[in-house]
């Protein structure tokens, strides 16, 4: 015989860092919650994020570090709960905390101290919490959604999506968002891999020589540029500046690195002038890691004493120098990828509530949902800003 379903004001389904704290905002109003997830533990993101140190906000978080279709739908929540809120929370439980760099706050500890501060404002809310709960059946009539979890079905008025991306399928991840949220008639943005090291192939595969060699650029790909360390790898490139540009980069597109963004325009003229005879090799060893500048040298496809070379080809140098075009033949693929571009579209949903339009009762919240951050700490905020909104609402 069959037991009876168990009854919920709220499941969420997925307990990642969105849905763990939607459970534990929602569970502290009163609500009765269910937080389910397919993993043996919650919170596996976290716990690799930052080094192990999870880099769980940023300062500086605001609507213009975020992709999605609509850039205006993550205003609404990133203002109502901010990286201060998340901080305050951290402070609360004692967690000890620095600024790194660019506003991205870590723990001084680890990670696991924010899993066990989320766990402990779930318990706070009372919430249920079922791990290694493979979902089964899901479904909706008379306004109730119906989970089978294992051998147990429960229901509840409101069901969560807060199943996460694809990226890292090692931990966990699925594209389950996705064909839970098309089975209700939402539409999803086509996901891609984002915060991802790029491919380099063909005439370019030579630059996979300098593995290991790391030196600070300005990256662009399209509009968008940043200014951080780029890296060689065996593979092609990566480092915080490339991966940056992996979410704006689309196949065939080219990707300009800046190698020398302190270099003031007309510097190489003006060196030739000051040092006549020093090699152009041995003058950009002064600027950029060796074996860099030896490979660039090469490709450049001129060396001598500065004086020996035209200022035309100097020019035409310095000119490639500071936007040195790669063509990246793909990325390293949602296997490494950090975060997922695109997902559950926003259209469907409300910024408000992250409540789907089309069939109340349905929330989606952090990465499944088609907003996705800089490096940083800005993927952390959206997940607890969402997370904080759905919760508020449920
Ligand atoms: P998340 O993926 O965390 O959680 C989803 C949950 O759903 C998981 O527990 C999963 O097991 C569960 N699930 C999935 N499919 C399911 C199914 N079919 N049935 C049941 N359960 C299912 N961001 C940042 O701001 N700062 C940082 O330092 C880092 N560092 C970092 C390092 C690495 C290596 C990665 C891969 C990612 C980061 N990120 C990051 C990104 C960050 O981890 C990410 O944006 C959030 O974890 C997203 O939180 P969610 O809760 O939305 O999904």
């Amino acid at each position: 015989m069959s037991r009876p379903a168990q009854s919920f004001d709220a499941i969420i389904l997925g307990a990642g860092g969105a849905g763990l704290m939607c459970a534990a905002v929602a569970g502290q109003r009163g609500r009765k919650v269910l937080l389910l997830d397919h993993a043996d533990a919650p919170g596996k993101k976290i716990l690799i994020s930052g080094g192990g140190r999870c880099n769980f906000t940023n300062v500086n978080a605001g609507p213009q570090q975020y992709l999605s279709a609509n850039p205006h739908f993550m205003k609404s929540a990133l203002g109502r709960y901010t990286a201060a809120d998340f901080l305050a929370l951290v402070e609360r439980h004692g967690i000890a905390w620095h600024e790194k760099t660019l506003g991205q706050l870590f723990c001084d500890g680890s990670a696991r101290q924010i899993v066990a501060m989320l766990l402990a404002e779930c318990d706070k809310g009372a919430v249920t919490l079922q791990l290694k709960a493979p979902l089964r059946d899901i479904s909706h009539a008379d306004g109730r959604f119906r989970v089978k979890a294992g051998d147990r079905i429960h229901e509840a008025p409101a069901l969560v999506i807060a199943t996460g991306g694809p990226s890292i399928p090692k931990l966990g991840a699925t594209g389950f968002a996705y064909d839970l949220a098309r089975r209700f008639g939402l539409k999803v943005v086509e996901p891609r891999p984002a915060l991802v090291p790029l491919t380099l192939g063909g005439d370019q595969i030579l630059f996979r020589e300098l593995s290991g060699v790391t030196t600070e650029v300005v990256a662009h790909a399209g509009k968008a540029s940043f200014r951080e360390a780029a890296l060689f790898t065996h593979r092609g490139l990566s480092g915080p500046a490339i991966l940056q540009v992996s979410s704006y980069w689309r196949p065939g597109e080219e990707v300009g690195v800046d190698f020398l963004p302190n270099a003031v325009s007309g510097w190489l003229l003006a060196a030739k002038r000051e040092r006549p005879r020093t090699r152009l090799r041995g003058f950009l060893g002064t600027m950029l890691p060796e074996r860099l500048a030896t490979t660039l040298v090469d490709r450049l496809g001129i060396d001598g004493d500065l004086a020996n070379l035209p200022d035309r080809k100097l020019m035409h140098a310095e000119a490639q120098l500071g936007d040195w075009r790669f063509r990246p033949t793909g990325t390293e693929g949602f296997a490494k990828a950090e975060v997922t571009v695109g997902g559950i579209a926003t259209a469907g949903l409300s910024s408000q509530t992250m409540e789907a339009r089309s069939v109340p009762g349905l929330y989606a919240i952090g990465e499944a949902v088609d907003v996705t951050g800089w490096l940083g700490g800005y993927n952390f905020q959206w997940a607890w800003a969402s997370g904080w909104a759905a919760g508020q609402a449920l």
